[in-house]
């Protein structure tokens, strides 16, 4: 668990890592060749070491040097993903595609539903069936087969990131052109098909539409994954939040839009260079509303953290979440600190309070774990917040890089 001293204005220079949402399908990418896939900026996180067992266990070799990796091998897949890692980190069942693209079947077990509601993978088998996969279900495992695979137009739904990511990296080794029509521009997407394209594929954006022409075989490549722009908005929430002043390097300020134009009208003083963000902290925040949404919308991995800093407002603030159908785990923890939030249906009215008071909570994911942080290291008094593990999934370092801004914070054994 960490333990914080909350109440202390953070104030520094805050380096930030490479993007674990990139690093993930970046590193199960490499499944769609035998040649080697050189990354750098790869962050140490619990996700990115359950991602790299992954593609060792389906036959890869991997060889970490600082924060660069390099996959090689894997002449033979084996074709079948272990149920234990695709519960651990659902972003495993990616490899779906890239092993029924070399394959030609592959065996994953579907991953369930987690801590932020429901989350079915029935987009991402809509899109591997219209390529021309034999989906079964057996024994809770998704079993796909295919000769080869055929490209064709997908009309998303809902403009998922995992399935977009899951037809672009099928697509690439898929006979002909795919065309997935509504699709997940995030950037971490956009750093997928960035990698792809190194690796050979041909991949075009359009306003409404990606097309991938597909290759007999990928190359190996060598990438650079972008920072993080969750981790970048933790972090200047926590400046935010403390009143303090705080500067995130090694970023893209462009990927923040959303999230800086609300800091903003909340009060924040916002500076902003080629790659970095300075931001002071307002004595309280003015209550804004926000509504999450697909990139270049608010970004749902913020929202319980942005929570946090609105529970101090100086009044009301409404925030819809349209993408998760429950990602609430913040609320009655932060209730326990003292804030004043009510959910009904995917809204949350928080009325602000004056402070937070330090308690004893804890995360049930990732991001909720960063808002009840954001909120101990705002109230008086030591805080303690259990669930580490959630927070070591997608934070490299938080507790010395929080201690470098002037945060009182300890790791301590539960
Ligand atoms: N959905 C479906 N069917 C599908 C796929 C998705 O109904 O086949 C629904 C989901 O249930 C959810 C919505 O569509 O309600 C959005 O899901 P999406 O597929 O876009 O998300 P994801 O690929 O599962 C990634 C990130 C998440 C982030 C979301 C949204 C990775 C590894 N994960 O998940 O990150 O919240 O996009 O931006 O890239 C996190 O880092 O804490 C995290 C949860």
């Amino acid at each position: 668990m960490i333990r914080i001293a909350g109440g202390e204005k953070l104030a520094g220079t805050v380096q930030i890592s490479g993007a674990k949402n990139a690093a993930l399908p970046a590193i199960i990418a490499s499944l769609l060749t035998t040649k080697p896939v050189v990354l750098h900026n790869v962050p140490h996180l619990a996700d990115v070491e359950t991602a790299v067992t992954l593609v060792q266990a389906l036959g890869k070799e991997v060889r970490w040097r600082g924060r660069t990796m390099e996959i090689r091998g894997g002449e033979e897949l084996h074709p079948e993903a272990p149920a234990e890692l695709v519960q651990r980190m659902r972003a495993s069942f990616l490899a779906l595609g890239p092993l029924l693209a070399r394959a030609k079947r592959a065996k994953v077990p579907l991953p369930g539903g987690c801590a932020l509601g429901p989350r079915p993978v029935d987009f991402h088998l809509y899109g591997l069936a219209r390529l021309g996969a034999r989906i079964t279900f057996a024994n809770g495992a998704v079993l796909a087969e295919a000769k080869f695979l055929r490209g064709t137009s997908v009309y998303l739904d809902f403009p998922s990131v995992g399935a977009t990511e899951q037809l672009l990296l099928a697509g690439t080794l898929a006979e002909g052109e795919t065309v997935i029509i509504n699709p997940a521009r995030e950037p971490e997407v956009a750093d997928l098909a960035e990698l792809l394209r190194k690796m050979g594929a041909e991949v075009r954006w359009d306003t409404d539409r990606v097309t991938i022409r597909g290759r007999r075989e990928l190359e190996g490549a060598e990438h650079t994954l972008i920072p993080d722009r969750i981790e970048t908005g933790t972090y200047l929430l926590a400046g935010a939040i403390t009143g303090g002043k705080v500067r995130a390097e090694n970023v893209e300020p462009q990927h923040l839009a959303a999230l800086l134009d609300r800091l903003s009208l909340a009060g924040c003083e916002i500076e902003v260079g080629k790659a970095w963000v300075e931001l002071i902290g307002p004595r309280r925040p003015k209550p804004v509303d926000f509504r999450t949404w697909p990139y270049p919308g608010f970004p749902t991995d913020l929202q319980p953290p942005m929570v946090a800093f609105l529970a101090l407002a100086e009044g009301r603030s409404t925030i819809t979440e349209t993408v998760y159908a429950a990602r609430f785990g913040h609320v009655e923890p932060l209730l326990q600190m003292g804030a004043k939030i009510q959910v009904s249906g995917s809204v949350q009215v928080v009325d602000g309070v004056e402070g937070l008071r330090p308690a004893a909570v804890e995360a049930t994911d990732i991001r909720a774990g960063a808002a009840l942080v954001l909120a101990a290291l705002a109230a008086n008094g030591v805080s303690h917040v259990r669930g580490e593990q959630h927070i070591r999934r997608g934070y490299e370092n938080m507790v010395e890089k929080l201690r470098a801004l002037g945060a009182r914070v300890w790791e301590e054994e539960d």
